[in-house]
């Protein structure tokens, strides 16, 4: 391994991390973020290449993320032309890296041949995907192969999913055996004292998820059942439309985000793994580790709530996800949806996407209301199963899109270059059971995204 860092760094030719779409609005500010590592004493960055279709984009790229970084490091970027419609080129620039980072997409309709010559080349891929259907798609077609290739394929490594996944592995943590959960609700609230604004880029995978919905169903009839979770105590109720969840001062309505999918494939890679995922070269007392850690998760319902301080918000958002969904069916509406995104997202999505004073201002709070048993014994009881005991957490960061996700991308991405042996040799997976154990939580605290334990409450009937 060693031996091999030392190549990557004699060899210009070669780069510690390639970043796919660095031109794009969420690929720039990805290349901001790795600049703060780039060559620091203790970083395992010491050489970056940006690669997408448009040189001169990719140009000013490094002009704009190199005058908006605060890290003063002299820096040399190279440049290499990639389109993800060739795929010499893409496998040409899987030889000159060990980890791609792809902000290219919607996914749907790019994303496939870049994870195709990532796994034929034996190269690592991350990326910011938050398309559930093209995440179980790239599982189903190119994992035994990412395995026998040594390619880790990551998908989901920004907003979608990582706070859910490490929040909900976080919120769980704090049930102490004989202590259980039984279902974790996540409420989502965005707050800025400006306009909370998304790009075209996102808004356009949101529109082609709701038009490919029936695809995604085919694509799980058509493959063997996934290990279902056991967990304490009866499945929660399903409840009304619009929740006021008083505990955390927001009136809620459930968010249709591949958040409680990427859970759900976690969860059930956990139920088939007990001990978690084996890392390629583990020591004795990394396998330990790993062990521990897993021992420490509980398995709990998961789902995911958008809230707002108003009943007004909460009607703004069924607004904007009935004309998605309504719209989203058909081409005429998808063609109006994706010609006047801010009409139809109540200004929610822009195509020139957020000024930078919209991104600066803007930050978001996930809270994890757990409800289970002060005694796991109390859910196999006959008679009231009811929880007795909430405990809520929170997980707290800047704005979602442009700045959490790029602190997300990139620690994931240091994880990978720097503790390669702790993670399983390949395979396509999601986040959570990857970097669980890792110390992904304690790089995002360092990295200005929160953990906090909330309250820790009896329940009366
Ligand atoms: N997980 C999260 O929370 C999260 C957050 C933010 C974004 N995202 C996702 O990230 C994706 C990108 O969003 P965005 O707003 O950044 O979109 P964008 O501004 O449109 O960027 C798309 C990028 O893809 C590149 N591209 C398109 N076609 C290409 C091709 N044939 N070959 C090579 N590169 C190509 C574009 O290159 P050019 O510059 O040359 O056009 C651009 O760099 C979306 O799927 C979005 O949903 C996820």
């Amino acid at each position: 391994m060693e031996e091999e860092q030392q190549q990557q760094v004699e060899n210009p030719s070669y780069y510690d991390l390639v970043i796919l779409g660095a031109s794009g609005f969420t690929g720039k500010y990805v290349v901001r973020e790795a600049l703060k590592f780039l060559n620091t004493s203790s970083s395992p960055l010491k050489t970056l290449a940006l690669a997408g279709r448009n040189p001169a984009k990719l140009s000013e790229t490094i002009k704009w993320a190199s005058s908006n970084s605060h890290s003063s490091i002299p820096h040399s970027i190279s440049i290499i032309k990639a389109d993800v419609s060739d795929p010499s080129s893409l496998r040409d620039l899987c030889s000159k890296t060990k980890l791609i980072l792809n902000c290219v997409g919607p996914f749907r309709l790019y994303g496939e041949p870049v994870v195709s010559a990532c796994v034929e080349m034996g190269c690592d891929y991350l990326d910011i995907c938050g398309e559930p259907e093209f995440m179980e798609k790239m599982e189903a077609i190119y994992h035994e192969k990412a395995v026998e290739r040594g390619s880790l394929v990551i998908s989901a490594c920004g907003f979608d999913s990582v706070p859910a996944e490490m929040g909900l592995m976080f919120n769980s943590r704090q049930w102490v055996s004989p202590a259980a959960p039984n279902r974790v609700e996540a409420y989502l609230s965005l707050e800025s004292d400006k306009r909370i604004v998304g790009n075209f880029g996102t808004f356009e995978s949101a529109v082609l998820g709701v038009a490919n919905m029936e695809k995604l169903q085919e694509l799980r009839k058509s493959r063997p059942r996934r290990a279902r979770p056991v967990i304490p105590g009866p499945p929660p109720a399903k409840g009304s439309l619009i929740e006021h969840q008083k505990k955390v001062g927001l009136w809620a309505v459930k968010l249709p985000s591949a958040d409680s999918i990427v859970v759900r494939r976690t969860l059930s890679t956990l139920k088939e793994n007990p001990h978690g995922l084996p890392g390629v070269n583990e020591s004795a007392e990394q396998i330990e580790k790993r062990r521990n850690f897993w021992l420490t998760v509980k398995l709990a319902h998961f789902g995911v709530k958008i809230g707002s301080k108003s009943i007004f918000g909460v009607y703004g958002f069924i607004i904007v996800g009935m004309f998605i969904g309504l719209l989203g069916r058909t081409g005429f509406g998808r063609w109006l949806l994706l010609k006047f995104p801010s009409i139809f997202t109540l200004g929610g999505f822009r195509k020139k996407g957020p000024t930078e004073e919209e991104v600066e201002s803007a930050s978001f709070k996930m809270w994890f209301v757990g409800q289970g048993y002060s005694d796991e014994s109390l859910a196999s009881q006959e008679g009231n199963r009811k929880p007795d005991t909430e405990i809520i957490t929170r997980v707290m960061g800047p704005e979602i899109g442009y700045l959490t996700t790029p602190i997300i991308l990139l620690q994931c991405a240091l994880i990978v270059l720097n503790q390669r042996e702790h993670l399983p040799k390949g395979g396509v997976f999601p986040p959570g059971i990857v970097f669980g154990p890792t110390d992904l939580q304690e790089r995002l605290q360092q990295n200005g995204i929160s953990f906090d334990v909330i309250s820790r409450n009896a329940l009366s009937d």
